[in-house]
């Protein structure tokens, strides 16, 4: 039977516990509204770990706004048979009060460099802070071995992995490819708000990265992007916030291909009121 917890602390004995026999613990945090991408994550963790932890907690510091926090599903009951059903041994699913009890914001700043500057981090600002605060937490309240983290969100993991790195944290930074609808769409909670018809044309924007690993090399950078950025405002509704080409590491823009195999295309993209993220590894 799957455990389902909402207390830190019960959370933290339960697992110490079972820790002390020996055991290794792989962790998946998520925001809830679950599909493929996160079982895929979830299954890659039961490979790899005698215990699977997942959490769903949709955080409130990591939303730029009120709107988009209340619109974002909530969907708790299909998420733990979902879970229940890959064989996730324990759901830690705690109210906001748990996680934050002196109230919200939480005003502590991390330093990122670069990394929360650019792309993501100049068009939500505060998000990462509020992605690493959470994380943070969760790591002290389960002690993962592994935490497995989706390439979907690509800087995410690298704002992961550089605190997991500068904070010495015990515990190994997992990322795992993006998973696909068939059509090539990457699977996002988001997609659940896009119409039938959004929804076909969402695909667009996969369709435009996989034409620009293509041609990457071939074409200046500053073009391929500018190429990218048309093709993609073709698109019926479709308004791209940002198309970057960067370093996978650093995520520094790259301006030629000098080091191509480091190469990685990110888009962001409003359809409607929707807001998607994918990208690609243009060398890999
Ligand atoms: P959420 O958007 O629910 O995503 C949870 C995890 O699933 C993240 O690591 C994300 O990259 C991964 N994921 C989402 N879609 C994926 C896909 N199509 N393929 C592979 N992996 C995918 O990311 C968050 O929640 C939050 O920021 C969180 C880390 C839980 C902190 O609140």
């Amino acid at each position: 039977m799957m455990k389902l917890f909402t207390s830190k602390s019960i959370t933290t004995d339960y697992l110490n516990c079972l820790k002390e026999k020996g055991l290794t613990i792989g962790f998946v945090p998520t925001m809830g509204a679950l599909h493929e991408g996160h079982l895929d994550l979830v299954n890659r963790s039961k490979r790899e770990n005698e215990l699977t932890v997942c959490s769903i907690f949709v955080n409130p510091i990591q939303f730029n706004n009120a709107e988009d926090l209340a619109k974002y599903p909530r969907t708790l009951e299909r998420d733990t048979m979902m879970l229940e059903a890959a064989g996730c041994d324990l759901v830690f699913s705690p109210e906001t009060a748990e996680m934050y009890p002196q109230g919200e914001p939480v005003k502590f700043n991390l330093e990122f460099g670069l990394l929360d500057k650019v792309m993501e981090g100049k068009f939500r600002p505060g998000h990462f802070n509020g992605v690493a605060i959470v994380v943070k937490k969760f790591f002290d309240i389960i002690q993962p071995t592994r935490a497995y983290f989706g390439k979907k969100d690509f800087q995410q993991l690298a704002i992961i992995k550089f605190m997991a790195e500068t904070l010495e944290l015990p515990v190994k930074i997992i990322p795992c490819e993006t998973v696909r609808e068939a059509d090539g769409l990457a699977m996002s909670s988001r997609n659940m708000r896009l119409t039938i018809a959004e929804r076909n044309l969402a695909l667009g924007i996969y369709q435009t990265l996989l034409k620009v690993r293509e041609q990457a090399g071939n074409i200046p950078v500053r073009e391929l992007k500018a190429w990218a950025i048309k093709k993609i405002q073709e698109i019926r509704g479709m308004q791209v916030e940002y198309f970057e080409i960067a370093d996978k590491d650093s995520l520094v823009p790259i301006k030629d291909w000098n080091n191509k195999e480091r190469a990685v295309a990110f888009a962001a993209v409003f359809l409607g009121d929707v807001r998607l993220i994918d990208n690609i590894e243009l060398f890999s």
